[in-house]
């Protein structure tokens, strides 16, 4: 069984892919973390994050055993990810991995931008999750304080507001729901409340 889970920046969207991953006993795989691996590579190397051979380069040499780095987690991470998300190179360099993962016997679980559209149409499930941006921008906000980050709701809801506009309007793979996507606005929902409604949204796609 693959279940897609899409929606933008702090929808609450990797943390149900992971509840229902455990769930149903699927490997997970956050798709983001590809494009933030990405990214960090293209900066390491001195090169600037919209030079499309660079991120092709990195985009290619990247070992996605290697995504666990903390550093990827940052919201410089996240906006940086955002821009060598744009480049179709890229996103096509990275499609490959996506598949196959999903591809594993029994399936998986894909959270990110297009996995509903582009990289698994062909899913069992596919949910989007959406917030408002200023709940979006407060869970992010808490999460970084308890964490002892310096950041504030301000920059923290304006990453969130930019990061959505770059995503959104790309011609490559825009985010979006697919049209067969079940719409989760968690708003006004915690985390369980959203997690009962995710798993009562596939039970209802996959007949169980
Ligand atoms: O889900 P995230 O915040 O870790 O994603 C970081 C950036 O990566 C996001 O702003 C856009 C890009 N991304 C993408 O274009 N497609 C995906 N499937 C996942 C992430």
């Amino acid at each position: 069984m693959i279940i897609a889970i899409d929606g933008p920046a702090a929808s609450g969207k990797g943390t149900l892919a992971k509840r229902i991953a455990d769930l149903w006993g699927l490997p997970c795989l956050d798709t983001g973390l590809l494009y933030r691996a990405v990214a960090r590579d293209v900066a390491a190397r001195g090169f600037r994050l919209d030079d499309a051979w660079a991120a092709l380069a990195a985009a290619r040499s990247l070992d996605p055993a290697e995504l666990a780095d903390p550093d990827l987690r940052t919201p410089q991470a996240g906006d940086a990810a955002s821009i060598v998300a744009r480049i179709p190179q890229v996103r096509a360099a990275l499609l490959a991995y996506q598949r196959g993962f999903a591809a594993q016997p029994g399936g998986a679980v894909l959270d990110g931008r297009d996995i509903g559209t582009v990289v698994c149409p062909g899913a069992d499930a596919k949910i989007y999750v959406t917030a408002r941006s200023e709940v979006r921008a407060k869970r992010r906000f808490l999460e970084y304080m308890a964490r002892s980050e310096p950041v504030t709701y301000e920059a923290i809801l304006a990453d969130i507001l930019r990061r959505d506009e770059r995503d959104a309007s790309r011609d490559s793979a825009p985010m979006r729901p697919a049209p067969d996507a079940d719409l989760l606005d968690t708003s006004d929902l915690d985390i369980e409340a959203a997690f009962d409604a995710a798993v009562g949204l596939i039970k209802r796609k996959i007949g169980q």
